[in-house]
């Protein structure tokens, strides 16, 4: 009989998804989706931070039902796991946006969907209600991405196209007000194939776009020369880029004014800027240095959790991204202050692996690990996860 070999059996970890994913990709869309900023200090330490944490287990206690369910903004969810936004999704292949929020949809899993995909926010919508009149489960929160752009109407007709599309909430990234120094970007450029676009930002309308304008400005940006040339290129694309002149006052003033909907700061590094989100009146803040795709030389999403939990002292939902790649990495970041979890590029590779079908699989291999984790470590609900739960591993060691 012949060996099964490992790439035949459906993939245990998240870094085997990943390596599935590597084989399928041309190498500078992998690139593309893997890669951090400058020397990739950040997304490096994003993830070898839960490394330096260990879980202290308690025994003897009965774990015999385990509940992974949470709650946020009064939603009851199976898990405290959701996709966090990430561009140009058709790139990894099958129907990149909408294989993603089916896949999110059938497991009433959370989606923010960036301002940048290759899907227009209407079809992704669509798509979610579909599923979930199939299948009649309740429907998960669908939040959109945005950067505020110059051109404010810009930023109000993404807005009302969000509303009119019933997503609940809008996460305004706040860690952009330049696009960081990606390498492999700038080296071989990221191309939108024809009949590929970026309906959301790159024209007013879903019926009308501009297919490869923002990811060759985006590009011709990193490689300006100066910083004055940066801007001049700036100006002269117009109002799809973000805007670097924004401040607290300007834009949660902007957003309270122009929409009901709930606001969600994506970006917040330290305890200073929580509190500020908390003060401007934010609904909830997003830990999140991008993915270590912006500034590089900052510390981990988790090393930065505890300042951001002992600034924001419940006022609000506190969710962090970046780095989480197995269910213990979860778990840690419950016990540590964190109400809800994202994750980025896990997502993109189980849609590069398999699609819709690789992204569920992606969402399992969390749920079992969260599961599995949180019984032998001897908890049984995730409000139960808790700081005394964690360990430090000496760094120097
Ligand atoms: C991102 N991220 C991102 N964030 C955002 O607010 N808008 C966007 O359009 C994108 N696009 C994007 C593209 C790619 C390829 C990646 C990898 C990331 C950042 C994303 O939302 C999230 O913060 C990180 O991906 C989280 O880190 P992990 O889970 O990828 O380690």
């Amino acid at each position: 009989m012949a060996a099964l070999s490992t790439t035949d059996s459906a993939p245990l970890t998240l870094r085997e998804v990943e390596l599935r994913a590597k084989e399928n990709l041309p190498s500078h869309i992998y690139e593309f989706y893997a890669s951090g900023s400058d020397d990739e200090e950040a997304l490096r330490r994003n993830v070898e931070a839960f490394g330096r944490l260990c879980i202290r287990p308690r025994v003897l206690v009965d774990v015999s039902r385990v509940d992974t369910s949470t709650e946020l903004f009064g939603w009851k969810t199976a898990l405290p796991i959701g996709i966090a936004p990430s561009a140009m999704q058709k790139l990894a292949g099958g129907d990149g946006e909408l294989d993603v929020v089916k896949a999110a949809a059938g497991m009433c899993i959370n989606m923010t969907l960036s301002s940048q995909s290759t899907t227009s926010l209407e079809d992704v919508q669509r798509a979610r209600e579909s599923v979930t009149a199939e299948t009649q489960v309740q429907a998960p929160p669908l939040w959109m991405q945005l950067y505020l752009y110059e051109d404010m109407q810009k930023s109000t007709q993404l807005i009302r196209r969000a509303e009119k599309s019933s997503y609940e909430a809008l996460v305004l990234t706040v860690d952009t007000p330049v696009l960081g120094n990606r390498l492999a970007e700038r080296k071989t450029a990221v191309v939108l194939p024809p009949g590929m676009s970026l309906p959301n930002t790159t024209a007013s309308s879903p019926q009308s776009s501009s297919p490869n304008l923002l990811p060759s400005v985006n590009r011709l940006l990193m490689n300006a020369r100066t910083a004055a040339d940066a801007q001049a290129l700036r100006q002269a694309s117009g109002s799809v880029m973000h805007s670097s002149s924004m401040t607290w006052a300007k834009s949660l003033a902007f957003l309270r004014r122009v929409t009901k909907m709930r606001i969600i700061l994506k970006g917040i590094m330290t305890g200073e800027d929580a509190a500020l989100a908390v003060q401007h009146g934010a609904d909830a803040i997003i830990v999140s240095n991008h993915g270590g795709r912006q500034l590089s030389s900052t510390c981990a999403t988790i090393e930065a959790l505890p300042e951001i939990v002992a600034a924001v002292q419940g006022r609000i939902p506190i969710i962090l991204d970046g780095g989480v790649r197995t269910g213990a990495d979860v778990f840690k970041a419950l016990a540590l202050g964190a109400d809800f979890i994202c994750v980025g590029r896990p997502a993109l590779w189980g849609l590069a692996y398999d699609g819709q079908k690789g992204v569920e699989a992606v969402i399992h291999i969390l749920e079992r690990e969260l599961s599995r984790t949180m019984t032998l470590a001897g908890v049984s609900r995730i409000k139960d996860i808790s700081r005394d739960r964690l360990g430090i591993v000496a760094r120097d060691t």
